[in-house]
């Protein structure tokens, strides 16, 4: 089993979080998103991986996963460039993957239970295709199963403004080619201008070939907006950070109460109190003043001073000083948020790049 991660895309609906970088590479929970996802390939059995770069930063994603060694996975990189939709960036595989069964994964989508079960499931079945649901309230952002009496899965339609069920498909599906190339060769783009990988699996389904379903167990996110991705960070703190792990330094006269990370070469000084879930990436400096609350995940070399802050996902270098209190905020990387003022009741941001913020 091989598998495919597409890490391209624009991430419009996350600017200015993603002008200069790719959104899949947003740090929740310590980690970027796709860190999560690969991790999830490889504990799934799935080792050999294709990782399909966009025109945003393709250059970053290269640098941070190299050739995968790390992570235990062997990456081979693809070129999308524009996004022309899923299916297009599927077929850019179709050497990679050979004749060899494959999954592919939505760079930005996080399942909580991960998809081991599933590709098992998919191994011994001998199905064409395999699609995950999940059953979310409003389905109308997603791809959507329609379903005839006897609960046989008939159709997709990608968003719908009149969903057919309340069953959207979750960013993993499962090939075994060749069937699903032939039937993205035979794609016309969609009212959004994209080659759509629901379509393709439609044609499968109407060609009469075998494509199963799972509903997903546990949660499921799609981090593409700003509210998913501060979600997610609250759901993975909970799962994913069993306990304390203090490998920084916290000083005397710094508190750290509950499940708290403090990553090697972080610091929480004299006078600074973290309460946990909550993350202090590498190389991170919490000073003297400053109350990080539940719910927090700082990335790596991030300052803050003075300031109050909860709920809240604060990237790579970002520099909080003086910043009153800051909540369920997304702080982009290089940004700086300082005041000269008093403290200020409470702030919500949405904080680009290498911004700069004076209250
Ligand atoms: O998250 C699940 C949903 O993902 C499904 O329910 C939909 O059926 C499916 O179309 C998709 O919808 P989105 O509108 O959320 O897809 P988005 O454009 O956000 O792209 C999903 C990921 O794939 C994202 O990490 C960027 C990457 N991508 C996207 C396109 C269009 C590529 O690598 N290349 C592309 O051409």
């Amino acid at each position: 089993m091989r598998g495919v991660l597409l890490h391209g895309g624009l991430g419009t609906r996350l600017r200015p979080l993603t002008h200069t970088g790719p959104k899949q590479l947003i740090r929740v929970a310590g980690k970027p998103v796709s860190q999560w996802v690969l991790e999830d390939l490889r504990d799934a059995g799935v080792r050999e991986i294709g990782v399909v770069l966009g025109t945003v930063s393709p250059l970053r994603v290269v640098e941070y996963y190299g050739d995968g060694s790390w992570l235990g996975v062997e990456l081979t990189y693809i070129y999308q460039g524009y996004p022309y939709g899923l299916a297009h960036a599927v077929y850019l595989a179709r050497d990679f993957v050979g004749d060899e069964p494959f999954v592919v994964y939505l760079g930005d989508n996080i399942l909580a239970g991960g998809i081991r079960e599933y590709v098992e499931r998919f191994l011994e079945s001998g199905a064409d295709a395999m699609v995950l649901l999940a059953e979310v309230e409003d389905p109308r952002r997603f791809g959507v199963a329609k379903f005839d009496e006897g609960g046989r899965l008939v159709g997709l339609v990608e968003k719908p403004r009149v969903p057919p069920s309340n069953y959207a498909l979750v960013g993993v599906y499962m090939f075994r080619p060749p069937h699903i190339f032939r039937a993205i060769e035979g794609l016309r783009p969609s009212w959004r201008g994209e080659l759509e990988i629901t379509d393709a699996i439609q044609r499968l389904i109407d060609w009469g070939l075998r494509v199963d379903y799972a509903v997903v167990e546990g949660w499921w996110k799609d981090t593409g907006t700003p509210g998913d991705i501060l979600e997610a960070n609250r759901l993975l703190l909970d799962e994913k950070i069993p306990g304390a792990r203090l490998e920084g330094v916290v000083e005397p006269g710094a508190r750290v109460e509950g499940r708290v990370v403090v990553e090697e070469g972080a610091r929480v000084e004299s006078g600074a109190v973290v309460r946990g879930p909550a993350y202090i990436g590498r190389g991170s400096r919490v000073g003297p003043g400053t109350y990080v609350g539940p719910y927090t995940s700082l990335g790596w070399n991030t300052v803050l001073e003075n300031v109050e802050i909860e709920n809240s996902v604060v990237m790579d270098g970002a520099r909080l000083v003086n910043a009153g209190r800051v909540v369920d905020s997304l702080v982009g990387a290089e940004a700086e948020i300082a005041t000269s003022t008093g403290l200020p009741s409470g702030h919500r941001f949405i904080v680009g790049e290498k911004a700069r913020i004076r209250l």
